[in-house]
Parts: structure tokens; C-alpha cells; sequence
């Protein structure tokens, strides 16, 4: 069995099916496929269509989904490997880093994974409130999903209107004061972490340009040096890209989107010692070598301040431990070897694996996550080869169906999810909308109980 449907889960179980094993696929939601549903971003549709690959994987024999089921509250780690021979664990990585400053939590801050979340509709952040009256937003970090948020801060609400962004969330984007979103990276524009098509996409916004500064954009002779002998060209064509920005120089639009480098927060400031942000004091950073051989930032003790009304904080996402499954505190992950799951020691535990980023961290595209199932799944068909799987005491497919019924009362089949599913799309069919997404638990269950009348 496979626990997280997202692409992990997913490409896991396809792989484990064309080896002839039989796959229950569960989820702590009624809904599948993970951050492709509730991180992607709503205005990257294309993006999104993957999921008619794991909807394949789906249809084939031996495939079951229960989703709604969540490992550590409804059935336990202990449970599972009572009545399967594989756990596989995929449950990716919900946790935000934190900064560790003063201020980080005072109103108006925010961790972009709790923001990504609500835009996109995840029940848990349903009734989570943002105030965007506010005309300055700071976005802490240079990934992707920095990007993803800065971006989202300044759709044109006719952008919005056809995306399957939450009802909820269109209504406050759309009337949203923030006109400014400074980016801001640690290190320079050399290690920015973005990739090339996102970079150069924010160009297309309709009402937002790009301001970069171009003495920002000048190397110091570590990141030069970088950037010609060992740079990959992604990073080099990220600099190519800011400075094509720097030079054409801001275009005439009511919004723009900053990009700042070389400089660290050090306190988000406030009204009072817990009143909303008013702005965030950062240091200006100079890059210097490490003994590993990368570059760092470390800090000048030159300072400013950038007043915000907004922060969000967009440093990576980090696993949550879960149950008694094996953890790794320092890296944030189920402690594992090559996908088994061992224990401090190093010793495997039989029968349990991991895959995705819960596994090897909070990087990588979705594509990452296929060559890396095929990893771990390589590894279950050499331990069954082996003999070393778990053995189960109680395996019967009929009586897991029974368990989990018990448990988990409002647990959604595939033709469950099916029936939602087209709810949704069928809501969002006259709008010129992907779907119109149902963010309350309770309503997915409704109308996954649908699917008798279909
Ligand atoms: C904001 C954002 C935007 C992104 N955009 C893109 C993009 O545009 N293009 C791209 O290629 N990649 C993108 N990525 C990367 C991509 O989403 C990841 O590579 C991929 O989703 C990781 O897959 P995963 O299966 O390891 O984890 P996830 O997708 O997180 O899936 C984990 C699943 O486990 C379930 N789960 C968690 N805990 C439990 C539990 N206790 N019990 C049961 N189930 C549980 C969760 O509900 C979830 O469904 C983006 C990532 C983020 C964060
Ligand atoms: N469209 C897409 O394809 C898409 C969209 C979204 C996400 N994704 C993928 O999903 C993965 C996760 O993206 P992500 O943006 O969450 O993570 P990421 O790419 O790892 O970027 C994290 C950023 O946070 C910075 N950071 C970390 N700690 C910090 C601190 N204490 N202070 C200041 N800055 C700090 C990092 O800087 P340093 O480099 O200095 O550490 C880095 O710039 C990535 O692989 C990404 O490509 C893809």
C-alpha cells in the first residue's frame, strides 16, 4: 500500500502495478494528487493536466483508492504493516521552514505554504484570512514558489477569472490593494533558485512589470567565477534574464514585482510587540566561498528598512513527522536509505519504504518524482525477490475494505473522488473555469455519495 496521492504516490503505484502487485492507494484527503491539486499554481492549467497520467494508473486492475483516510489519526503505522507487505510512505513534506526572527509571527506574516494552500483550495486552509488592502508585499526566498506567490499577488482579476482558483480567494485577490511585491534573495541573482521559463514569464503579466536594479546584478568575483567554470545553464540564463530586465527598465504598468538581492531579514517590524507588520528590516549580505565549495551569504552589517503591510515567507516546505514512522529532526524526512526506511543505526526496516519528497527533500519538479519512484520501487522488487517483506498478519483485501470503512467512515473511493471531480468541472464549465473547487470536507463527502445516482 501506498500512503500520499500525490505524484510520488502516484508513479509509485503505476510502477508497482505493472510488476503485478496489487495497490491501495490512500490519502489523508477525499481528493488525489497531492501539490498538483493544491500547489501548482491555479493560472498554470497545462501544468495541471498530469493528472490524466495517474488517472490512467487508476483504471488499472489491482488499483484502489481511499482518500480521507490519514496515517497517525485514523489508522496507525503500526496497522498498516498488520496487513500489507509493502508501506510505502509518499506523503510529501506540509511543513513550512521559518526564519527563526523577531517579528515572524506577528499579523501579516505569513508562510507562502499556508498561502499557496488557500488559493488553491486545501480544506485545512479554507478559512485562513489575508489582508491585502495593504499596497507593499515582501516575499522572502528566489524559488519557484516565491515566483508562484508574487505572481498571484498581481493577477489582473481578468487573469483569475479563469483559473480554478478557490471562490474564496478570487474574491480577495481581486480586490487586493498591493501594487508592489519586492522579491527578495539572501544570495545574488548567480544562486537565485528560480528556473528559466518562470523567470521570464513574469514579463507576460498583463498589468505588472519587472524592476531590477542593475547595480544589484554586478557579480562579486566568487559568483563570476561561479557563473563561467561551474554554473549549470539555468542559472546562467537566469542571469541573462535579469539583466535583460534591468535594462529594458520598468514598463509602464499600475503593478510591478521587485526582484532584490544580497539581502537577509533580520526582524519583520510591527506596530507594538505584537501589532500587524509594518515592514522588514533586512541586512545586505556579500557572497563568500564556503569550505564545501559553494557560496554563502554572509552578512555586511549594512542595514534597511523595505516597508511592507504583507510578508510572505516562501524558504522551502519541510516534512512533518508522522505516527512513530522513523524521522530525521535535522533534515526534516523519514529516515531512510535509498527509499527503505531504516533506523538511526541504518538498519532497514522490512516492508517499509519512501518516495517523493518526503524522502529526498522538498525539491524538484514532478518529473523528478518518476525517476525517483522507479528508484524505490526497485528496491520493494529486489527485497520481494529477496524475501525480505514484510509478512502481515491479517492481508485479506476484503476485511482492509472493512477496516478502513470503520475507521474512517466518510472515506472516498475513485468513483467517490469521480463524481466530485465532475461536480467541479461541471461548476466551472459556464465561467470558462478548469472546475469550481469544493474547499469544505464535509461537501467533497456529500457529493462523492454521489455517484449511485451517475
Ligand atoms: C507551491 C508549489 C508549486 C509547484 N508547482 C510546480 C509546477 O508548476 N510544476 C512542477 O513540475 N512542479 C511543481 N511543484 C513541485 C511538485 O508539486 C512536487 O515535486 C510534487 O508534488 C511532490 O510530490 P509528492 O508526492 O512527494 O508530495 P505531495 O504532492 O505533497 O503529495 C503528498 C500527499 O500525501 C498526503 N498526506 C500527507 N500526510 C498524510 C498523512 N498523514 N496521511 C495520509 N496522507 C497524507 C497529502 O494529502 C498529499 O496528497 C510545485 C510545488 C509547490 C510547493
Ligand atoms: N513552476 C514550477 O516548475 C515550480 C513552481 C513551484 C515550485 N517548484 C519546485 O518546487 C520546489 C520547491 O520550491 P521552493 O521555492 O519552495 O524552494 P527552493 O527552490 O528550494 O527555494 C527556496 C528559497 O528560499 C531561500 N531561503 C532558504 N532559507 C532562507 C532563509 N533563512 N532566509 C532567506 N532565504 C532563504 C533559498 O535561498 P538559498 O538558495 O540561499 O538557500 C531559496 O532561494 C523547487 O524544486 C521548485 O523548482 C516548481
Amino acid at each position: 500500500m501506498i500512503i500520499g496521492a500525490g505524484p510520488s504516490g502516484f508513479y509509485a503505484a503505476d510502477q508497482l502495478l505493472n510488476a503485478g502487485l496489487e495497490v491501495d492507494l490512500l490519502d489523508a484527503l477525499p481528493t488525489p494528487f497531492g501539490l498538483v491539486r493544491a500547489g501548482v499554481a491555479p493560472d498554470h492549467p497545462k501544468i495541471k493536466a498530469v493528472t490524466r497520467v495517474y488517472e490512467k494508473t487508476a483504471r488499472k486492475p489491482g488499483f484502489r483508492f481511499f482518500g480521507g483516510v490519514r496515517l497517525g489519526a485514523d489508522v496507525t503505522r503500526a496497522e498498516l504493516l498488520e496487513r500489507y507487505h509493502v508501506v510505502l510512505y509518499a506523503l510529501g513534506t506540509s511543513d513550512d521552514n521559518r526564519l527563526g526572527i523577531p517579528g515572524e509571527n506577528r499579523p501579516g506574516s505569513h508562510a507562502a505554504t499556508h498561502f499557496v494552500a488557500w488559493y488553491n483550495g486545501h480544506p485545512d486552509a479554507a478559512d485562513h484570512e489575508y489582508d491585502l488592502s495593504v499596497s507593499r508585499a515582501v516575499v522572502i526566498g528566489n524559488g519557484n514558489v516565491a515566483i508562484d506567490v508574487a505572481r498571484m499577488l498581481v493577477l489582473h482579476p481578468e487573469e483569475l477569472a479563469p483559473t480554478d482558483t478557490a471562490d474564496h480567494a478570487i474574491e480577495v485577490l481581486s480586490a487586493a490593494q498591493v501594487q508592489e511585491v519586492v522579491l527578495l534573495g539572501r544570495r545574488g541573482p548567480a544562486q537565485a533558485a528560480f528556473t528559466n521559463p518562470e523567470l521570464r514569464e513574469l514579463a507576460d503579466l498583463q498589468r505588472a512589470g519587472v524592476e531590477v536594479d542593475a547595480t544589484d546584478l554586478e557579480l562579486d568575483e566568487h559568483s563570476a567565477r561561479w557563473l563561467e567554470e561551474d554554473a549549470d545553464i539555468t542559472a546562467r540564463k537566469n542571469v541573462e534574464i535579469l539583466r535583460a530586465y534591468a535594462e529594458s527598465g520598468p514598463k509602464d504598468a499600475s503593478h510591478r514585482i521587485v526582484l532584490r538581492f544580497l539581502r537577509s531579514p533580520v526582524e519583520i517590524l510591527g506596530e507594538g510587540e505584537d501589532g500587524p507588520v509594518t515592514g522588514v528590516r533586512v541586512v545586505k549580505n556579500r557572497i563568500e566561498p564556503t569550505d564545501g565549495g559553494g557560496l554563502r551569504a554572509v552578512p555586511t552589517g549594512e542595514e534597511e528598512v523595505i516597508e511592507a503591510g504583507l510578508v510572505l515567507r516562501s524558504i522551502g516546505y519541510r516534512g512533518r513527522p508522522v505516527d512513530d514512522v522513523p524521522f530525521d529532526d535535522r533534515r526534516g524526512l523519514i529516515r531512510n536509505e535509498g527509499g527503505r526506511v531504516c533506523s538511526e543505526a541504518g538498519d532497514a526496516h522490512h516492508g517499509e519504504y519512501v518516495v517523493g519528497w518526503i524522502k529526498r527533500g522538498p525539491s524538484g519538479v514532478i518529473g523528478t518524482n518518476k525517476k525517483d519512484a522507479a528508484d524505490t520501487v526497485a528496491k520493494i522488487l529486489a527485497d520481494r525477490d529477496a524475501d525480505v517483506l514484510n509478512v502481515p498478519a491479517l492481508p485479506d483485501p476484503e476485511a482492509i475494505a472493512a477496516f478502513y470503512a470503520e475507521r474512517a467512515p466518510d472515506a472516498v473511493t475513485w468513483e467517490g473522488w469521480q463524481a466530485i471531480d465532475e461536480h467541479e468541472k461541471t461548476s466551472g464549465e459556464p465561467h470558462g473555469r478548469p472546475r469550481v473547487k469544493i474547499v469544505r470536507l464535509a461537501e467533497l463527502v456529500e457529493r462523492s455519495r454521489a455517484t449511485s445516482s451517475r
